[in-house]
């Protein structure tokens, strides 16, 4: 049977080799490295085809262990995995005494009155909410426990819990967060506590994994739960590259690209960093009609499968914990360095996320030497890459610890995530106080940072959509009702929400 299957995916393997010969063919004859945005309608790399699956990581381990072996120990390659006493951060109490005397993790929700606790048996991991009585603290009104088969996060952060209800996916309520070693309510809650009632949507699953299959029938019905971010998203499916490769079919990627898989450096930069928006880039994401999230490769404009729209602020300096790409790109670096649309990625010219991070290695591993020497490439008498050559600070006032992105990156605290520190990615000259000012000021509107002239409908489904799942500000429907007033043609996508009753 074993046999059979693996003969299967041979003969599948040279049909698609034998189709795909004569463009190899041609391919050879490209000396092209890089591709230009307009290459991108054409298909480019093959593996943006629908017709090409995803294989795993492990497949990729076998030719290319060195990197699969640094990935893993990436928050990426721990971001999702099975709940284990290795895998999970928590801190646990002491388990020969019994439960009720464990005080060592309960923590308290005054809103609900609900006790939560993070505990093991054996090696199988539940979390329990319980009420006191309380005049009698320890007498137990109310308990209910589930079983918790996934851990999320790779505790880089935090680590958060899933429990599941056959195949539907749910996220529990408590989070371990590593930083100040506390347990508490996962983020969010803080606001509204619906217990073990959060359903987990592929929007959720598909930033924290491998891709994920879920059910047409229900949102949070998972037919395929991965362990893990893996090499494909970053790469694009792999299958049709490791049936080529194990054929002995190679290219000299020395001189050229080999078009079988993406490697991201060939793409123009926007098509690059929509590699890394795609997951890092927590805003409202609304997706084209017709599409899915499952439907974006690497190599894709991300702006053709969803667009993400950011509330803007009078001040700025308000930003989000997944929001590393928004505001990297409203750096002056990266806007002095990454103009126009259809040039090839140029890595002695453009300024991406990978000039500083190389994905298969952790940002722990990473010397902060990597970060600052990126820095001198651009800010220093020689290069003519930036027309400011030198730190305006003094010499002797020029001394952190971590260098250069010690003040122009510094590290601070989320506006939406307790408990947790991220670096600010914008790079700019430090404020006095030498701290990210977290007064967000006047609300201004949304904007989509993957697209700069979003269509009507799509911006009024944002603004509705927004005002339903994250802030309940009039303004957005009032901004909804100024565009739907300016593109009556839209409106049939606003009148379908019911949301405008009696309001025009
Ligand atoms: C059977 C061996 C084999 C397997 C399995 C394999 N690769 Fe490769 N890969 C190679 C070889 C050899 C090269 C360099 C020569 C070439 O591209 O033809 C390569 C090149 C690449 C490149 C660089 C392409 C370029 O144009 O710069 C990427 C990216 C890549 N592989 C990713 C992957 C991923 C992701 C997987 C798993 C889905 C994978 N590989 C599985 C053998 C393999
Ligand atoms: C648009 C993509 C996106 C969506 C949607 C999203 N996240 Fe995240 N999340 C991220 C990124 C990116 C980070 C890492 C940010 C960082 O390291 O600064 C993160 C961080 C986290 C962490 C902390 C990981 C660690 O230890 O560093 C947890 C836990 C988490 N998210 C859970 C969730 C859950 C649960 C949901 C859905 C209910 C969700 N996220 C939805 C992208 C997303
Ligand atoms: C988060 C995105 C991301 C993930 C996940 C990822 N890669 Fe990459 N990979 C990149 C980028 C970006 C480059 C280009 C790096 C450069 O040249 O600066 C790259 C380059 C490569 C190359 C080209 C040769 C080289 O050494 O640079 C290979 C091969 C490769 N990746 C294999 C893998 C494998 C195997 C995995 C999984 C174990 C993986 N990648 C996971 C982003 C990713
Ligand atoms: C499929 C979604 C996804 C994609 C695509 C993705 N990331 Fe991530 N990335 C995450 C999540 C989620 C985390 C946090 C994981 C955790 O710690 O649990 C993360 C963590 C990171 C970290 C910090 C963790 C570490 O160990 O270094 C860096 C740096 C990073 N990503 C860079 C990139 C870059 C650069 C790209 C684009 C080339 C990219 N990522 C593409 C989802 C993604
Ligand atoms: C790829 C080149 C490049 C890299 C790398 C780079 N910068 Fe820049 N930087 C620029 C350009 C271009 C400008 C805009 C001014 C100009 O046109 O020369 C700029 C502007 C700045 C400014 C002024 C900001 C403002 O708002 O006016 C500061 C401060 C700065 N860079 C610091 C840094 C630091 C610190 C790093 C490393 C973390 C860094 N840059 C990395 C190209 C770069
Ligand atoms: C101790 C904190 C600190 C360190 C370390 C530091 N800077 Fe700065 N940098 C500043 C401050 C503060 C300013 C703004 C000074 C002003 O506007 O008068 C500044 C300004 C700049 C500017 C804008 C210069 C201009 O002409 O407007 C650049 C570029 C810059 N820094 C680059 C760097 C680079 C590259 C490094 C690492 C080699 C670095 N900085 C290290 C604090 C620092
Ligand atoms: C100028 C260099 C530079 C660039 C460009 C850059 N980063 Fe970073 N990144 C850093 C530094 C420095 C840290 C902090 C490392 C540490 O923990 O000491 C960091 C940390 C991170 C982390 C871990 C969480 C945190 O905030 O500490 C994530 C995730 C991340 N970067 C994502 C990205 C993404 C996505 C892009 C592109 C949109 C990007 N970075 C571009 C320098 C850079």
């Amino acid at each position: 049977m074993k046999h059979e299957f693996r003969n299967f995916h041979i003969w599948r393997g040279l049909l698609l080799f034998v189709g795909l010969c004569l463009s190899l063919f041609f391919s050879f004859c490209n000396t092209q490295e890089t591709i230009v945005s307009s290459d991108k309608d054409s298909l480019y790399f093959w593996n943006l085809h629908d017709t090409v699956d995803y294989v795993g990581m492990q497949e990729c381990q076998t030719c290319h262990y060195e990197i699969h072996q640094t990935f893993v120990h990436t928050g990426m390659g721990q971001s999702f995995d099975r709940a284990s006493p290795e895998k999970s951060k928590g801190k646990f109490p002491i388990m020969h005494l019994p439960w009720k005397e464990r005080r060592g993790t309960p923590i308290y929700d005054p809103k609900t009155g609900f006790h939560y606790q993070a505990f093991w048996r054996n090696d199988s991991l539940f979390i329990r909410q319980y009420e006191s009585d309380a005049q009698q603290r320890n007498l137990v009104t109310f308990m209910r426990e589930e079983y918790i088969p996934y851990i999320i996060g790779s505790g880089q952060h935090t680590n958060s819990h899933f429990w599941t209800d056959g195949s539907y996916v749910y996220q529990a309520p408590l989070t371990f967060y590593t930083q100040k070693g506390i347990w508490d309510l996962p983020p969010g809650y803080e606001e509204q506590n619906i217990g073990f009632n959060r359903k987990i949507d592929m929007e959720c699953m598909s930033c924290h994994n491998a891709m994920p299959k879920v059910a047409k029938s229900a949102k949070n019905f998972f037919e395929k739960v991965p362990l893990g971010i893996d090499c494909e998203r970053c790469h694009g499916p792999g299958e049709l590259h490791v049936n080529l490769k194990k054929q002995g079919i190679l290219v000299d990627t020395s001189k050229y690209a080999d078009r079988s898989i993406v490697n991201p450096k060939r793409l123009p930069y926007r098509l690059q960093v929509d590699i890394c928006q795609r997951c890092h880039l927590q805003g409202n994401n609304v997706l084209k009609e017709g599409k899915h999230f499952d439907d974006f490769r690497p190599g894709m404009a991300l702006k053709d499968v969803f667009e993400i729209y950011m509330p803007k602020y009078e001040n700025e300096d308000y930003f989000v914990m997944a929001g590393h790409a928004d505001r990297f790109q409203k750096s002056a670096c990266f806007i002095g360095s990454n103009k126009g649309d259809a040039e090839a990625y140029n890595p002695n010219l453009n300024f991406t996320c990978i000039n500083c991070h190389n994905p298969h290695v952790s940002v722990k591993a990473t010397n902060n030497e990597r970060f600052n020497n990126t820095c001198m490439g651009c800010h220093q008498a020689e290069s003519k890459r930036s027309a400011l050559h030198d730190c305006k600070l003094p010499k002797a006032k020029r001394i952190h610890k971590a260098g250069c992105v010690g003040c122009h990156m510094p590290g601070s605290s989320a506006e939406d995530i307790p408990h947790v520190m991220v670096h600010d990615h914008k790079i700019q000259r430090p404020k006095a106080t030498g701290d990210i000012e977290s007064h967000k000021g006047k609300l201004l509107g949304l904007y989509a940072v993957n697209n700069p002239a979003p269509d009507a409908k799509d911006e009024i489904r944002a603004y509705l959509s927004y005002f339903e799942k994250f802030d309940p500000n009039p303004l957005y429907l009032q901004k909804a009702g100024t565009l739907l007033h300016k593109h009556p043609d839209a409106y049939t996508v606003a009148h379908s929400r019911g949301l405008f009753k009696g309001q025009f």
